[in-house]
């Protein structure tokens, strides 16, 4: 009997031809409708050929990977950490080791790029784990009537919410500038450039997106809130039934922060208002009287990799000067695997191989993701087993990585 012919197995970027086979992955195992496939070919910037990476049997992809080439602010530092996404095998390719190729690939693609670490929304975090990935950030959420989320004090404002005209350069300039201004010192934070605020703007206008401005009394810029309402969300209730979606909500002050929660609660006929990716340190339960009434939740965000040890660990500043000497473990990335002397100012930091030195702290590859990011402290990631350390150790780390903000992914990809 004949037997199957070999068959060819490709672990390469996808030419400019075969876009749209590759393309075809990602919305078979996500399930797309046909309304998101059409959707999706009209979006404004694709990604570049060269961050897609697949595996191809006999000139077929069977297997995806793509990134954003994302700059993003690593505790107030900008660091090229890019988005991975489109992660998916065809099931009939599945088991078969596809994925963990193409990972083990595209670490060192990532690696030659000089990209220090790399992170991603899991559709499980079962998946990654066992490649090296670490949590990286929280994701939370507000489930409010707007009714019952009064503040704590009364508050008297100068200034004026405006909605802005999203047609006009000038308008879509201010809330851009705001963005650009609260997203320098945060922690992980993307930076939006021309490509994603094209990306954001033809976003806004398809899903019908509301854009509100917090102009103080001199007319500055302090807050913006992106959002859309429906009504008739709510079944069954007598009085306000409309649900609003507020998909950005980013101030520069606190009397921004407060006039545009004023600005929440004037809408009488909202009943639920549902806040997506608000940021894991929000000060607003602070500021209510009751704070429960957010129902804040909460879940997995960003799940991070670090792809160079050395590279990663000098590319954030810090919150302390000291030296650590670090033993990590790796077996997904060997060149990752050991002894690391960590040095820094502060604001400068070296690594450099210490082979043979006694380790401050004993730790993976995963657990130093959550610590390098400032997502756990090092006395947090200890009391779940995936640290080890001698106690004054793992204060001087607590200190060394604690960040001004925690890290905080605002962006869906
Ligand atoms: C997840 C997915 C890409 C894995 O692809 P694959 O080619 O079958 O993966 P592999 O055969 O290389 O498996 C790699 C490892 O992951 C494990 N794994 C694969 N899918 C898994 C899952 N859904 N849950 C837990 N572990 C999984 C495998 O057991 C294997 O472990 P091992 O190498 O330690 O033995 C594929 O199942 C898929 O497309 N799923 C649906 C889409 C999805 O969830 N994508 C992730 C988006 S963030």
């Amino acid at each position: 009997m004949p037997g199957r012919r070999p068959r060819q197995i490709e672990i390469r970027t996808a030419t400019e031809a075969e876009l749209s086979a590759f393309d075809a992955v990602p919305h078979y195992v996500f399930a797309s409708s046909p309304e998101d496939v059409r959707t999706y070919a009209m979006m404004p910037s694709p990604l570049p050929a060269e961050c897609r990476l697949g595996v191809f049997i006999d000139g077929k992809v069977t297997t995806t990977y793509e990134w954003i080439p994302w700059q993003v602010r690593l505790n107030g530092r900008p660091t090229s950490i890019p988005g991975v996404t489109a992660v998916g095998t065809y099931p009939q390719f599945r088991r078969r080791g596809h994925l963990r190729m193409l990972m083990a690939r595209a670490m060192e693609v990532h690696r030659e790029r000089g990209e220090p670490m790399v992170m991603l929304w899991a559709s499980m975090g079962a998946i990654y784990q066992r490649f090296g990935y670490g949590r990286g950030s929280e994701y939370v959420t507000y489930h409010v009537d707007p009714r019952f989320v009064a503040l704590r004090e009364p508050f008297t404002w100068d200034g004026e919410v405006r909605l802005i005209d999203q047609s006009s350069a000038a308008d879509r300039a201010v809330a851009e500038r705001v963005h650009e201004e609260w997203a320098a010192p945060r922690n992980l934070v993307p930076m939006r450039d021309a490509a994603r605020w094209a990306h954001q703007w033809w976003e806004a206008q398809r899903q019908g997106h509301y854009v509100a401005v917090a102009e103080d009394a001199t007319g500055r810029a302090r807050g913006v809130m992106v959002y859309k309402s429906k009504e008739n969300q709510i079944p069954n209730e007598p009085g306000p039934d409309q649900q609003m979606e507020v998909r950005d909500f980013f101030v520069l002050d606190l009397d921004a922060r407060r006039a545009l929660w004023q600005y929440v609660r004037a809408h009488d006929l909202v009943l639920r208002a549902r806040f997506g990716g608000v940021e894991p340190d929000d000060p607003l339960p602070d500021l209510l009287l009751e704070p429960r009434e957010l129902r804040r939740a909460t879940g997995d965000a960003m799940w991070v990799r670090i792809i160079d040890v050395p590279r990663a660990l000098e590319a954030r500043p810090y919150s302390a000067a000291g030296t650590l000497t670090l033993r990590v473990h790796d077996d997904f990335a060997p060149w990752n695997d050991g002894f690391w002397r960590f040095e820094t100012d502060g604001d400068q930091s070296r690594v450099t191989p210490a082979e043979g030195a006694a380790a401050d702290l004993d730790l993976s590859v995963n657990a130093l993701a959550s610590l390098l990011t400032g997502f756990r402290s090092a006395t947090r990631i200890e009391r779940a087993g995936m640290l080890s350390g001698d106690a004054a150790a793992v204060r001087r780390a607590d200190a060394i990585f604690a960040t001004a903000y925690a890290p905080h992914m605002p962006e869906g990809f």
